[in-house]
């Protein structure tokens, strides 16, 4: 078993850790109170192929391993969650699905403006009823022939309004349950299709989150991924790659509330000395550094998994919820090392705590990781 990342895995680890310094932590504070889009710093993330990272170089991506792109996911969380949503959407929900199940028209037509980062991309899955219970469609995409007729109503979608590309599961026939939802690649401008309002979050308030409806939108059929009925399957199988994402931006945040409670706590005197000298911060550290590690451990098998060709279907959703409770558990501590400095917006850690929160709910909640987990057990 070797730990080591080789030499190009370093060099990309150093690539997002640079640009997280100079380019995501300035304003990001200002952001984060704004609800304010980081629109330029994705537009570079994109000239750095962030955005398309397991992409085929043929189709505009970066060509490299799931590893890679967990690396830069940690690196990017450990400073900006809201600005590491974006990739790990346009990655892990929009570009891996349209690779591995899209015609080559449709990744020629759309694959490679989202993986070079020209446009970005939202994945449609979650409705007003149908959040954890996925296969409660309510948005129903009806079959005319050539076309597909498009009405209901989509929520909490990242990228909501930022995004050009549309990936929006749909029911077209109910009779067939889950085995009769499609997947539509939908364009932003088409007829009939709205953006509704804007969310105000707790966490993660820089990233662009909307509902978004449909009324009407006539959608060919060539813009359809995958046989007709595939629509749940496409869903499932994109979040199984999606959590390693949140895993791995989930690992981050923990890490950067982390390491930014070690420093203050070596900074930081009470009694006469530092605070890291007094046993009840030194045995939070321990703690914190052991479950961010064993996290890691976790976020490396589910990415390693994917990379082998194993399934990963539990390994992502254990990576998932653990990372994620490790995320929210390390950031409250983290909050805590500061004491009332934590409480202020200036030393970053309560920004970590907000944004800690949604990694436990989205692409899955840590009940559905649960299910996913036990299920995987009793029918083994
Ligand atoms: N791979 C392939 N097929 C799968 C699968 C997988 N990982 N998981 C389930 N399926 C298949 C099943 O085999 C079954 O098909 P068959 O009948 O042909 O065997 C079908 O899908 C239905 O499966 P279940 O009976 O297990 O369905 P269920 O209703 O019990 O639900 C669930 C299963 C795991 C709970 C699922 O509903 C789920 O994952 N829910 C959570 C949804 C979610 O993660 N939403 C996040 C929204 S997206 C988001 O947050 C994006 C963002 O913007 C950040």
């Amino acid at each position: 078993m070797d730990f080591t990342l080789s030499e190009e895995q370093l060099m990309i680890q150093q690539a997002a850790r640079d640009f997280a310094q100079n380019e995501l932590l300035p304003g990001v504070i200002e952001r984060d109170d704004a609800q304010k889009f980081p629109a330029e710093q994705v537009k570079k993330m994109g000239e750095l192929g962030f955005l398309g990272m397991m992409v085929n170089p043929k189709y505009g991506g970066s060509g490299l391993d799931a590893i890679s792109y967990t690396i830069v996911m940690e690196e990017l969380s450990k400073i900006d969650a809201s600005a590491s949503v974006v990739v790990s959407v346009n990655n892990s929900l929009v570009c891996w699905g349209l690779e591995t199940y899209g015609n080559e028209a449709q990744k020629e037509k759309y694959l490679t403006k989202l993986a070079t980062g020209e446009v970005i991309g939202a994945f449609c899955l979650s409705e007003p009823e149908a959040g954890s219970d996925a296969t409660s469609q309510k948005t129903t995409a009806i079959d005319k022939g050539d076309h597909y007729i498009l009405n209901g109503t989509k929520n909490w979608i990242t990228n909501g309004n930022s995004a050009s590309t549309y990936l929006v599961i749909a029911q077209t026939d109910i009779e067939k349950g889950h085995k009769g939802i499609n997947v539509l690649i939908v364009e932003k401008g088409m007829p009939g299709f709205e953006i509704g309002p804007k969310e105000n979050k707790l966490g993660i308030r820089g990233s662009d989150t909307h509902s978004l409806i449909f009324n009407d939108v006539k959608v060919p059929k060539e813009n359809r991924i995958g046989a007709d009925g595939f629509g749940f399957k496409f869903a499932m199988k994109t979040l199984a790659g999606g959590r390693i994402g949140i895993a791995a931006q989930a690992l981050g945040i923990a890490s950067g509330a982390y390491e930014l409670a070690l420093k203050y706590s070596k900074e930081r005197k009470t009694f006469g000395t530092e605070i890291c000298n007094h046993q009840a911060i030194a045995f939070k550290l321990a703690d914190m550094h052991t479950k961010i590690e064993a996290a890691r451990h976790l976020v490396n098998k589910a990415a390693w998994d994917k990379d082998n060709g194993n399934n990963y279907d539990v390994s992502s959703a254990m990576a998932k919820l653990y990372a994620s409770e490790v995320a929210m558990e390390t950031t409250i501590e983290a909050v805590q090392i500061h004491g009332g400095n934590g409480f202020v917006k200036d030393y970053h850690v309560e920004r970590f705590m907000r944004d800690a929160k949604i990694t436990q709910i989205y692409e899955g909640t840590s009940e559905i990781q649960k299910i996913v987990i036990s299920r995987s057990l009793i029918k083994n």
